[in-house]
């Protein structure tokens, strides 16, 4: 970071933002795994292991399909659930999709806007991300807003361009309050399921970065927005990333799909709350 950012970091705003107390959030991203066998087994086990919890928010994202027996599961218990995607549609002909109401009916708290493997795999666009994540907001669900470079982004120096870019899309179109209800996930897409994460140090830039971004706009929303890391959190890097300040939980995939190890890491979670 040159000696001029740091500056920026450090504008009179941000300084404020610093010193907030955001609920810490660990989210585990199932994508498209598992059974309907291990899918009841693991919600079972993550309810028992976190029956008496309450500081660390933990959700879970279980593809549509499982959903309403993660429902049955969770109800009732302080776990939340959510969906890993929704389409922009209320209803009608959109032969494959699920709406926001659909998932309103099933409980869900949250859905999954903009992950990489959407943009990358299935081509979402920044319209197209901006319009999910108004839809989700007209729904009544909370959006976790996405957003994340390439190595090769990286490697050009654009991380901080394209962070913006995927940030701005949606600012401009739901407006920056929008963000009072909704979570952005920072996950720089060499880290997504490559055990390659991005250094505590590393991850901490960006996401100062990104609330310096909501700040400059609106302390209020800068100072209470959760910014989550995502790609490779396990149970042994997660005490170092969450001890970031401004990095308030983590979007967890490969690893939230074993209990004990999920587990742990909303465990080093808690450890920022003491
Ligand atoms: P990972 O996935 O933890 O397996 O890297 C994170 C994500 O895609 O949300």
């Amino acid at each position: 970071m040159s000696p001029k950012d740091q500056i920026r970091y450090n504008h009179a705003s941000y300084t404020k933002v610093k010193f907030t107390m955001r609920k810490p959030l660990v989210a585990g991203n199932w994508k498209m795994n598992g059974s309907l066998k291990d899918v009841g087994a693991l919600a079972e086990s993550l309810k028992k292991g976190l029956a008496h919890q309450s500081q660390v928010e933990v959700a879970v994202f279980p593809s549509f399909i499982h959903i309403p027996q993660v429902e049955q599961i969770l109800t009732g218990s302080p776990i939340v659930w959510g969906a890993q995607d929704l389409y922009i549609g209320q209803s009608g002909a959109f032969t494959g999709e699920v709406s926001g109401s659909m998932l309103a009916d099933l409980g869900c708290t949250y859905v999954l806007v903009g992950h990489s493997e959407r943009r990358q795999v299935f081509h979402e666009d920044l319209g197209l991300i901006s319009a999910k994540f108004k839809a989700a907001q007209n729904a009544n669900i909370r959006p976790i807003l996405c957003v994340g470079e390439t190595l090769e982004e990286r490697e050009n120096g654009k991380t901080e361009e394209i962070i913006k870019e995927q940030l701005n899309s949606v600012i401009e179109a739901s407006g920056i309050e929008a963000f009072k209800s909704a979570v952005v996930a920072y996950e720089p897409v060499w880290a997504i399921g490559t055990g390659k994460t991005a250094s505590p140090e590393q991850a901490q830039e960006v996401h100062a970065f990104i609330r310096w971004l909501f700040a400059k706009q609106s302390v209020d929303v800068g100072n209470s927005l959760r910014i989550l890391y995502g790609g490779s959190v396990k149970a042994d890097n997660a005490q170092g990333l969450f001890a970031k300040p401004d990095i308030d939980g983590g979007l967890v995939g490969g690893a939230s799909l074993d209990a004990a190890g999920f587990l742990a890491i909303v465990k080093a979670a808690l450890q920022k709350t003491e």
